[in-house]
């Protein structure tokens, strides 16, 4: 969708969510199956890859860089690896749209390449923090330059030779743990990096699915230069942060019975289940199986009263990106839902703390944003009409508003939805709920 238009969700109140669906494959492992792909010896095929635009992003970027790779078709992707040293020097900027994870996981890969790179993104990525990743990079013997309030554009100088590094990262981010990892695997020695909190550990998984030695010990993971890696074939499963919305949704929602197939379940990543089940949600897991090294399981939801809490300080990692879907589930809870200690929503693809309460202010919600998270109490939902900032998640999120709103819900700036959920609105439609989408010229 071009940046010169406005795409609009109108959604009726009330509706349901009933049905069985299956949500596209999980964002994070399509990254990270073309990542990984393209540097292997010989051919990786992938299946259930996310055909949105993020992950599309780095699958061209890749293409940009002399890699093969046949796809997506059916979400299937066949990746032809060159190698650790076999990516070319690319003919122009790499353009990574909307997406952090390309351009902080790419970094730590570019900046062990023996050409130059430069990296871009849109505006909202433009805005984001990249220090983070070039400080520890640079420790590493990486050359690169940020514009000056460390953002991109990144100009990365090839050639250089790495050196390992031992590093405490000062946040909980799989983005900088990964893209130290990626650093790590083409420097001397051995690279150790430690968490202050669980961050999900798809690298890891997949380096040790493609034959990489990755040592894990607690909130440590080391890993040592100059190995490589062999093709391997990866079957990703459903994205938990997109099957999110329809577990909120069909918690919310009466009269609901709703499966959802093949969902990813990686311990790193179910903080969404954990903290819904403590709000009083009815959600069963059935048919866990492991499927390449991630567990998957089918999860069905129903119609349940939520109760307000204080959400656990050590599940904000495991749930990073499903907050702004969980405050709508606040909004229907009784009493009061209370987050502290998540102040890495402020740098998300928006300021998910500022953004998600003037969404809920101007649907009638009564939340109070803080520092660091925010409190929101039981309301009705009035309707109205709320402002994305071009937030994927913050769209889908205040969708899922709409099933417990006296009025309509207008939501505006939708397009980006498309990076990580590009089906979202026709699944939400075969499942019951009356959303319209329109495309306004600006
Ligand atoms: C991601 C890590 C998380 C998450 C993002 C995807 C990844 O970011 O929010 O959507 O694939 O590694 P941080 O590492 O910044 O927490």
């Amino acid at each position: 969708m071009s940046s010169s238009s406005n795409v609009r969700f109108t959604i009726q109140p009330g509706g349901t969510l009933s049905g069985k669906i299956r949500v596209p494959g999980d964002k994070s492992i399509s990254h990270r199956s073309i990542m990984l792909g393209s540097i292997a010896e010989g051919v990786s095929k992938v299946s259930g890859f996310l055909e949105g635009a993020d992950s599309l992003a780095t699958l061209q970027a890749f293409r940009d860089m002399g890699v093969r790779i046949e796809g997506p078709e059916n979400a299937c992707v066949t990746i032809h690896g060159v190698g650790m040293h076999g990516l070319e020097k690319p003919k122009h900027a790499l353009d990574l749209g909307n997406s952090g994870t390309s351009m902080r996981l790419l970094t730590g890969l570019l900046a062990a390449q023996s050409f130059d790179t430069e990296l871009r993104g849109d505006a909202s990525l433009s805005g984001r923090p990249m220090r983070r990743v070039t400080e520890p990079l640079k420790m590493m013997g990486a050359q690169i330059t940020t514009a000056t309030d460390g953002t991109a554009p990144l100009k990365i100088s090839g050639g250089q030779k790495l050196k390992a590094l031992n590093y405490a990262m000062p946040m909980a981010s799989a983005q900088v743990k990964s893209c130290l990892m990626l650093a790590g695997l083409y420097a001397e020695g051995e690279t150790r990096i430690t968490e202050p909190g669980i961050t999900r550990d798809h690298t890891e998984r997949m380096l040790q699915g493609f034959a990489y030695d990755v040592r894990v010990l607690a909130n440590c993971v080391s890993l040592t230069g100059g190995g490589q890696l062999i093709a391997s074939n990866i079957d990703i499963p459903s994205d938990i942060s997109s099957a999110a919305f329809f577990l909120v949704g069909g918690s919310i929602a009466n009269d609901v019975e709703l499966t959802l197939s093949h969902v990813g379940m990686n311990p790193t990543r179910i903080g969404i289940i954990k903290i819904l089940q403590l709000m009083g949600a009815d959600i069963s897991i059935l048919n866990q199986q492991n499927v390449g090294g991630e567990p998957v399981a089918d999860l069905v939801v129903k119609s349940a009263p939520l109760k307000g809490i204080v959400i656990p300080r050590e599940l904000v990692p495991l749930a990073i990106d499903e907050f702004p879907v969980l405050f709508i589930a606040a909004a229907c809870a009784e009493g009061e839902t209370v987050l502290l200690g998540a102040e890495e929503l402020r740098v998300k693809e928006s300021d998910r703390i500022q953004v998600m309460a003037d969404g809920l202010q101007a649907l009638g919600i009564d939340a109070v944003p803080t520092d660091s998270g925010m409190i929101i109490k039981q309301s009705i939902i009035k309707g109205g009409c709320v402002q994305s900032h071009g937030d994927h998640r913050i769209s889908m999120a205040f969708t899922m508003a709409a099933l417990q709103a006296q009025g309509e819900v207008v939501i505006e700036d939708c397009a980006n939805v498309a990076t990580s959920f590009p089906n979202f609105t026709h699944l939400c439609a075969e499942l019951g709920l009356n959303i319209q989408v329109t495309v306004d010229e600006t």
